[in-house]
């Protein structure tokens, strides 16, 4: 059967340079098709830039061999883990990051770091134009989009999936009809994202939201009923950033992947929503994320311990603000990184340890210290040494109340 070429009428970009076109590139079918497909549509050449987020899985030097043999004119490997658990996973743990209260942002953190990488490619091979395999229904392509245009204003994007019609179907035939190196079997329903903060499974048989996650879909998570005994970890934090596990020096890498074998092994940090995407659409996700999961809980907890009170009520708004803003592709947006301002000035005393017991599916909190809590024993004990003068509280409740005793007073009066 003959694929019927892509017209390219169908391209947004309009300057026909002759440079060529920057692909983010997964080693999956679909941006192994779209090597060719490009080509083809553009008549220019394609460089494939795949970028390590920890994402383990398939050697990469086999993914960029596969770019090669699937047409693309050079590609590279850009290892972005370190940069990725530094620059983009502490920043959300330090925002508590939880959209709608479950999600931890696995792959809307990802976006970014890529973005940043396609640009440079961008600009060592003078490309105008950076192309993505996302499709036209979901938060990637906004996040890929604006992210290139808020860092690069002058690139133009090309979305081969979406503005060049190549669905999965005619992607399988290409693939086969030109004997790329790449599995195109139908039997993998699932549409997969994963980094080293989390993994996020979607379609296939979880569109019913009726339907129970089966067991396989999973990776990053051993089943929670039948844990192994259970763990107990202690994580030491300097200014909201993890340094420290059981007392080894860790990377903020090394603590992702170390919680994630740990909180992994007790089935901690499945996840199965109901989510609103950006573009208005409900969809049904299912993630893991063990580790993030488990620092996140820790995190949260030191805050708890160190933050000033009405820092502390104040946080979550911002927290939320910020949350929202990377789920809808607004990394690099002004608004962000004001609210980075104000979220990396938090954490500037929540440094101390805090103790985890990881079992069955939980991470529950056993014990905090920390040099520059707010906890005062003398002021919280009911024992023998109490400092706080109990009688001031008198005077403070009959002013704090009087507010709504007077209000109180004419409810009274008019009978309501
Ligand atoms: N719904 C999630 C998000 O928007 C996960 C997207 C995962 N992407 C994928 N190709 N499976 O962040």
């Amino acid at each position: 059967m003959t694929i019927p070429t892509p017209a390219l009428s169908a391209i947004s970009d309009s300057t026909h340079d002759d440079k060529p076109i920057i692909l983010a590139y997964s080693g999956g079918l679909d941006t192994s098709v779209a090597i060719g497909w490009i080509k083809k549509a553009t008549g220019r050449d394609v460089v494939c830039v795949a970028v390590d987020v920890g994402q383990g899985g398939e050697d990469l030097e086999v993914i960029r061999q596969r770019a090669l043999a699937c047409g693309a004119s050079a590609a590279y490997i850009a290892d972005a883990r370190d940069e990725f658990a530094e620059d983009y996973c502490m920043p959300a743990l330090h925002a508590n990051a939880m959209y709608q209260g479950a999600y931890p942002l696995v792959s809307a953190l990802s976006r970014p770091v890529i973005v940043r990488h396609l640009v440079a490619a961008a600009r060592e091979f003078g490309a105008s134009t950076v192309a993505h395999g996302c499709t036209g229904k979901g938060n990637d392509q906004v996040r890929f989009e604006v992210g290139i245009t808020s860092i690069a204003p002058e690139l133009t994007c090309l979305s081969p999936v979406r503005d060049l019609a190549l669905t999965r179907e005619r992607a399988i035939e290409y693939a086969e009809e030109h004997k790329l190196p790449i599995e195109t079997t139908k039997n993998n329903p699932f549409s997969i994202d994963q980094n080293v903060w989390g993994r996020a499974i979607e379609t296939g048989f979880l569109e019913d939201p009726w339907n129970e996650p089966t067991k396989d879909i999973y990776a990053y998570t051993d089943d929670p009923s039948f844990p192994p005994v259970a763990d107990e970890v202690t994580i030491t934090f300097e200014r909201g950033t993890p340094v420290a596990i059981d007392g080894e020096a860790v990377s903020p890498l090394q603590a992702i992947q170390i919680m994630n074998r740990r909180a992994g092994a007790q089935g901690i940090g499945r996840i199965d929503i109901i989510e609103d995407r950006l573009v208005g659409i409900k969809s049904r996700e299912v993630y893991e994320a063990p580790g993030a999961i488990a620092l996140l809980t820790a995190h949260r907890e030191l805050e708890r311990f160190t933050l000033e009170r009405e820092q502390a009520r104040f946080k979550p708004t911002i927290e939320n603000r910020w949350t929202d803003l990377v789920y809808d592709g607004q990394w690099f947006s002004p608004l962000k990184t004001s609210l980075d301002a104000f979220i990396a000035d938090t954490q500037f005393y929540v440094s101390g340890d805090i103790r985890l017991t990881l079992h069955g599916g939980r991470v529950t909190v056993t014990g905090r210290r920390s040099h520059t809590s707010l906890y005062d024993f003398n002021l919280a004990t009911y024992d023998e040494g109490d400092s706080f003068d109990q009688s001031a509280s008198r005077g403070f409740i009959e002013i704090v109340g009087l507010s709504t005793k007077l209000a109180a007073r004419r409810d009274t009066a008019y009978d309501r």
